[in-house]
Formats: C-alpha cells, structure tokens, sequence
C-alpha cells in the first residue's frame, strides 16, 4: 500500500484526477470503478478539464459505480446516478450504455446483484477502482460489520453514516438502505485508489493503515490489496504515528 499526504484537496485532486486520465490514455477501453460524496469531485474537475482540452476521450471507457441508495428513484436529485451524472457523466462523451449502477429499486435484489457482479465479470473486470472512505472506515456502503462482504448485496446503513449524508436531503429522509459493491468485488479491482481529506476522516484513516485488519474497519481490507494508492491531506494524516 502506498501513502501520499499532499498538501490540500486541490493537489489531490490534481494528481488523482490525472493518474485516472493517464490510466485512459493508455487504455482507452479501461474499465473504471467509480465513487460518490465529496472527496472525488476535484479529481472528476481535473478529468473533465483534460477532457474539454481534448486530451482525452471516454468514449470507449466501461464505468461501475461503487453503491446506489435503495427506494429512491434514480431521477432524484439525490441518487449517485445523479450525482455522477452532474460531476462527471453529462460533461464527458462517456456512453449512457457504458455506465453502469446496481438498481437500488430492483425487486429481486439477489438478482440485482448477480446481475452486477456478472456485468462487471463480462467487461474483464474493474481496472482502476476509486474510493472514498466513511468516518466510520465503511468503503462503498460496506459498514463496519462481523465479516468482511465477497460480492454486491443490499445493506442497513449505520447511524453514522445517515448523520453523516442526512444534509443533503430536503424533501425527502434519507434512505436508510443501500446496494454496494463488497469488499470482495472492491478487492478484485485491478488497482485501487482511495481519497481522504479532513479531520472527520483522520479516525478512519488511522484504523485503515494502522489498526488491526478486521471487518469492523471495512478499509483496513484494501491493506490486502497488491496495488492500492491511499491520497491524504494533512488533517486525514494527522492520527498517524508513522
Ligand atoms: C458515502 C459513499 C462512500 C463515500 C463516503 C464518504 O457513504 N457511499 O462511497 O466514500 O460517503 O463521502 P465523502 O467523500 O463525501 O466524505
């Protein structure tokens, strides 16, 4: 696992946004694993303002999105389809076929998952995943838990997390489940990337690369990862003895 502790969001974003567009240039069909909240946004900027320089095309770029709320229409302004589509999608000439979500709203959400986890195995697999992580060291919506998640599946989200995303809505509660990739299918991604920024998150991070590898902090899992980059700022980094 690699450690970078860079000065701000904006140098994050700067250099993860342009390993992302690095790693399209030299595979034009790459299949991205993406994230919502907050943390990617300036690497999205960084990605959308190569693209718009003409530096890069993802036309032929495959994305899975990490999780989707469940009993919230994928229209509603709070979805991650519509978070990714304001952020990243509607900016780049990535084909709608191309983008794909676990369907929060399926009916058979067994199904649901397989049929993800099946898509994802059929596009070669994730070569790029990114990640943020919880205050509570979930990565996707994998909550802190008695054993570590192999595939897609549909989850409880814990009270921390509902405190946390709560603001962002307004005319309806937030939902209180959610699919997600597990940390398995996050694991089986070729290459990993995870952002951290600010001292809500400086807890986590300290559980994630020091703490015991357990399911009760879901990221100290990518520590297993051959090929996983960690990006921090310096109040994410500040729990750290080394
Ligand atoms: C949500 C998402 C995660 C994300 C986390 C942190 O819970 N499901 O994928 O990493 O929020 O969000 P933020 O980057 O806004 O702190």
């Amino acid at each position: 696992m690699r450690v970078y502790i860079l000065e701000n969001e904006a140098a994050i974003g700067k250099a993860v946004g342009d390993l992302i567009c690095e790693a399209v240039i030299s595979k034009p069909d790459i299949v991205l694993g993406l994230a919502t909240g907050m943390s990617p946004i300036p690497s999205y900027e960084r990605m959308i303002a190569r693209y718009r320089a003409g530096e890069l095309s993802f036309a032929r770029v495959s994305t899975f999105n990490l999780d989707e709320y469940c009993d919230l229409p994928r229209e509603h302004k709070n979805s991650f389809y519509s978070f990714m589509r304001q952020n990243l999608f509607s900016h780049v000439d990535l084909p709608p076929e191309r983008i794909h979500f676990l369907d929060g709203g399926a009916a058979d959400e067994a199904a649901e998952c397989a049929r993800y986890e099946a898509a994802i195995e059929a596009a070669g697999g994730i070569d790029l995943q990114l990640l943020g992580i919880g205050r509570n060291g979930h990565i996707g919506f994998n909550e802190p838990a008695a054993h570590f998640t192999i595939s897609s599946y549909k989850t409880a989200l814990a009270p921390s997390t509902i405190a946390a995303n709560s603001r962002f809505f307004s005319d309806v509660p937030m939902p209180r489940h959610a699919m997600t990739m597990g940390v398995g299918s996050i694991l089986r991604s070729r290459r990993i990337v995870l952002i951290a920024t600010g001292s809500a998150k400086a807890d986590a991070v300290k559980t994630m690369l020091e703490g015991e590898v357990s399911p009760r902090c879901p990221a100290t899992a990518l520590r297993e990862h051959p090929d996983a980059a960690i990006y921090l700022d310096p109040a994410a980094a500040a729990l750290l003895d080394k």
